[in-house]
């Protein structure tokens, strides 16, 4: 039984996330998507609200769930039996940091591989954070977020 978490902030989801998840789950027998819930940062979504929001878009995949953690990836992964973590990269700019956090996880525990997926090229530009920008800014995000977070941002940012 492989598990394999897909960690992630997720404020808020996009389908850049999903097309990741969706391929993990066509690939591992169960996917924990992760959702970091870090006391420090104000987020736009709470934990639980991305959390949510999450579970309904991956509502049709069944060996995929989701779950909040706060503090190290690897003790969350150790915690829950998961030695593979899996990262979406868009572009040689993803890499830069990615590899710097992989080989942090390496440092933490020996354990925990990373793999990296690339995600499909049309979602090469999106981010969680260019999302939230249209999105206060008036602009659609209709075609780059699922249809129930496209809902909750348009809820949240009224
Ligand atoms: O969606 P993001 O912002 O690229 O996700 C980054 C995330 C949440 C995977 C990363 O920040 C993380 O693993 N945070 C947990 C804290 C941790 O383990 N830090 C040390 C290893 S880099």
């Amino acid at each position: 039984m492989i598990t394999a978490l897909v960690p992630g902030s997720f404020d808020p989801p996009t389908k850049g996330h999903l097309d990741v998840v969706e391929r993990c789950a066509a690939l591992f027998d169960e996917v924990i998507v992760s959702v970091v819930h870090n006391p420090s940062k104000s987020p736009l979504f709470t934990a639980q609200e991305r959390v949510d929001l999450l579970e309904v878009c991956c509502a049709a995949w069944p060996n995929v769930r989701v779950a909040a953690f706060e503090g190290l990836l690897v003790d969350f992964a150790r915690e829950v039996g998961a030695k593979t973590v899996v990262k979406g990269l868009r572009a040689v700019t993803d890499f830069d940091f990615e590899i710097q956090m992989s080989q942090m996880n390496r440092h933490l525990s020996g354990e925990v591989v990373s793999l990296f997926v690339a995600t499909k090229p049309e979602y090469g530009y999106l981010s969680s954070s260019l999302v939230k920008e249209v999105a206060r800014l008036g602009g659609s995000v209709d075609a780059l977020v699922p249809e129930p977070v496209a809902a909750a941002l348009k809820e949240r940012l009224k």
